[in-house]
């Protein structure tokens, strides 16, 4: 049973409460708004007449037909600026949402194949972190390889990395997850966890069991992004939860994707009752409905989440983070003194 005294008090409670967002694209935090904006600017034809037009395309039915749109959106970004503008909105939002740390993932090919350089990417993006940084916000990026291309254009994207590694903090695996199982890639990540970085992957968000099993033993991943579908395997499960994996949930994503029917069946409560390190984001919150708040807000209220969830959830974002152990344990600090 809830312990607020009213949803009200419930979204108070979450909106200061420090957190981490873990699962975050840049490119999915691309509103309408600026899509409209950066069209113009560049010169580029976007195939729709009106913000209201472009919410109106955000119906999707599963993870495939987002995909079509967010890779049609991202054409509008062209300049350094343009990837600055986009990470420094998506970074204001999160401080207002009490974020207090980001890993950010961005998608390296789905814009050198339109011709923009890595390097034009990294740098907008990076000038919008340090930016941040000197404010409060601490960050880290992480390059998603895209599943649905082979892994020979994944190693020529890690190639690409290489003079930036300074900046990159770690890989991970997204875009369409069926029939592109982790182990396509077993080669390219084992050369960046040679090269230091940390490893994700997204693993049953449509993909099976199996993919997740994948993930931990081919890979070798730190997290998983999503993971709902481990919950069917109950030896994947006690695997998790005895080694304290990070999962990075995404409640709004999962219910515009159709992975769940309605929030009320969302997963997120079994995994915390199963022992599992879930934790909440936002994923492409520009096409799903909103920023990491508004997700804790959703699914808080439709699986009656009470204080001690919510503070477990957030206190698993930072103990799922990329920090080094001062860092964490000022973070988990300054959770123990919100809640008193
Ligand atoms: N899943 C897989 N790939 C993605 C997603 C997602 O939710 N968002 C952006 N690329
Ligand atoms: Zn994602």
């Amino acid at each position: 049973m809830s312990d607020f005294a009213s949803p009200d008090a419930r979204n108070a409670f979450i909106a200061g409460l420090p957190k981490a967002e873990l699962h975050l694209h840049i490119e999915g935090s691309l509103e309408p708004e600026m899509m409209f904006a950066l069209a113009q600017r560049n010169q580029v034809a976007i195939p729709f007449a009106s913000v209201a037009e472009v919410r109106a395309a955000y119906a999707f039915s599963n993870l495939q037909d987002f995909l079509d749109i967010y890779y049609q959106g991202m054409a509008v970004l062209l300049t350094e600026q343009d990837f600055h503008d986009l990470t420094a909105a998506y970074l204001a939002r999160a401080a207002n949402d009490g974020v207090r740390h980001v890993e950010i993932f961005f998608d390296p090919q789905g814009h050198t194949e339109r011709g923009v350089a890595f390097a034009t990417v990294i740098t907008g993006i990076t000038r919008a972190l340090d930016a941040a940084r000197a404010r409060g916000l601490t960050s880290r990026l992480i390059l998603c390889f895209l599943r649905h291309l082979d892994e020979a254009s994944a190693e020529a994207t890690l190639d690409e990395a290489l003079p930036f590694l300074s900046l990159i903090h770690g890989v991970g695996l997204d875009s369409s997850e069926a029939g592109h199982p982790p182990a396509k890639f077993a080669r390219v990540f084992a050369r960046a966890r040679a090269l230091g970085l940390k490893l994700v992957a997204h693993a049953g968000e449509e993909g099976p069991p199996e993919y997740v099993w994948e993930a931990l033993d081919v890979l070798e991943v730190d997290r998983i992004d999503h993971g709902n579908r481990a919950l069917e395997d109950p030896a994947l499960v006690a695997r998790l939860a005895a080694s304290g994996m990070c999962l990075t949930v995404c409640p709004l994503s999962n219910l515009a994707l159709c992975g769940v029917p309605d929030l009320p069946s969302h997963p997120l409560r079994r995994m915390l009752d199963l022992g599992l390190a879930a934790t909440v984001n936002s994923d492409d919150p520009a096409y799903f409905g909103g920023y990491v708040n508004r997700n804790f807000e959703a699914v808080a209220e439709a699986l009656d989440l009470d204080r001690a969830a919510l503070v477990k959830l957030a206190e698993n974002s930072f103990r799922g983070a990329f920090l080094g152990d001062a860092e964490r344990d000022a973070h988990l600090k300054a959770v123990r003194a919100y809640v008193g």
